[in-house]
């Protein structure tokens, strides 16, 4: 799942929060707990000394934690469909970039096998970690699993970032960066992409030296454009004295071999890669870094025991042992992707770019809404992404389907030209 599409982020701003006589007023309405100053009348009304000895829930709250934008849950699929008046089978889900396939079946028969669903999970994941071991070259001491790289990407933060520690992010890309360092308590500098989505290499060496901040978050291919990172860019970044944590999420729908090898030559690089996407895994939640040694040892000190259930990594493995149909299945998408765009570059309200993933980002022109194009579209049983935010204003996204999605998808857009 595209976890973009579950939080919104509200950076932290006094200015939106009033004050009132003895009580600070946060963004959602709520009164939180201040002290009161001891001029208080003699004659306080019983509920009114009750309220003052007994301070608010969200007063407990750390308070860097109060200026967070309020959960925004993502619709189950139940829930969807009703919304939408159609069966979750009728649904074509192109807007959170999952494998519409599925994992292989060697999962299902692993699941419905399980045996000690009572027992805790392997805190150490050994099967899983012994499997990625074979599946990447990179040997298991350098691995740790975890519940989907999100995890992973919260797990690092927590290890490495003190309050008020600064990283590096590169927008538009993933949110959980942004998201995950506002829960950590650290700032965030932005260093935009170029207008072709690259990364602004020059302008990223000049913040690492100004602003010292403790770690960078890169993604490639990266979410939403699909643009990967070439090495001598990379390798001039990982010169700089900064974490490099690498999100390779969809490296495999790229035709380039991932980084995780690198960990051994670069002591400030972390990779990580997941199940979400490749092996069709998104529900069970399954993730997975390559550290440097002296790294990850800190992660095992910090992670939770059971980070990743006996259903996850019996999945996971069980993925890995078809890796024909992992392949096949690859190759499918990505072929599809290239029909997509060529099909996308004929609606002539929409710009779409060049991926090297399981998606595409289009613009969208000629005066056309791109909120109004993804409501039109879910009207018609088809979810796409839209974006409205600073970094991205009037672009959508669409995750790459099977032939009938991509059939049903330019079926819709086709109409809406109408
Ligand atoms: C760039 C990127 N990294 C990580 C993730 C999350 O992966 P997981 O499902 O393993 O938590 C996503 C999900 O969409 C993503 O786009």
């Amino acid at each position: 799942m595209d976890c973009a599409t579950r939080f919104r982020i509200r950076n932290p701003s006094p200015a939106a929060a009033s004050h009132v006589a003895g009580e600070r007023r946060l963004p959602g309405g709520r009164a939180s707990f201040r002290p009161m100053s001891s001029a208080a009348p003699v004659e306080e009304p019983a509920a009114a000394s009750e309220a003052r000895r007994r301070p608010s829930g969200d007063s407990f709250i750390r308070r860097h934690l109060r200026t967070l934008a309020p959960y925004q849950p993502i619709l189950p699929f139940e829930v969807l469909s009703a919304r939408l008046g159609r069966r979750p089978e009728d649904i074509i889900k192109l807007d959170a970039n999952e494998n519409p396939y599925g994992p292989p079946p060697e999962v299902a028969t692993a699941l419905g096998n399980l045996k000690f669903p009572y027992v805790y999970p392997d805190p150490e994941s050994r099967h899983l970690r012994a499997a990625l071991a074979e599946d990447s070259g990179l040997e298991s001491e350098y691995i740790l699993a975890g519940c989907g790289a999100d995890e992973l990407i919260d797990l690092i933060m927590r290890c490495v970032l003190e309050p008020g520690d600064k990283i590096v992010d590169c927008p538009p890309t993933f949110t959980m960066y942004e998201f995950d360092a506002s829960v950590n308590g650290a700032l965030v500098i932005k260093v935009p992409r170029l207008p072709d989505f690259s990364l602004d290499v020059e302008r990223i060496v000049e913040v690492v030296e100004q602003e010292k901040p403790k770690c960078i978050f890169l993604t490639s291919p990266n979410n939403p454009d699909g643009s990967v990172i070439n090495d001598e860019d990379l390798l001039k970044i990982l010169d700089l004295p900064v974490l490099v944590v690498l999100d390779e999420a969809y490296i495999e729908f790229s035709s380039l071999q991932s980084r995780m090898s690198w960990v051994k030559k670069h002591d400030n690089l972390i990779v990580l890669r997941t199940f979400s996407k490749r092996a069709g895994l998104a529900g069970l939640r399954v993730g997975y870094g390559a550290f440097p040694l002296s790294i990850i040892e800190y992660l095992w000190r910090a992670k939770q025991p059971y980070n990743v259930s006996v259903a996850a990594e019996v999945s996971a493995c069980a993925a890995l042992q078809n890796p024909t149909y992992l392949e096949n299945v690859k190759n499918l998408l990505v072929q599809e992707r290239e029909r997509l765009f060529d099909l996308l570059k004929g609606i002539p309200f929409l710009k779409p770019f060049p991926s090297r993933s399981n998606f595409i980002l289009c613009e969208v022109t000629s005066g056309k809404d791109a909120k109004k194009i993804k409501e039109d579209l879910a009207k018609m049983g088809v979810m796409i992404r839209h974006y409205d935010k600073k970094e991205l204003k009037g672009y959508i996204r669409i995750s790459v389907g099977k032939p009938e999605h991509t059939d049903a998808l330019m079926k819709g857009l086709n109409a809406l030209q109408l």
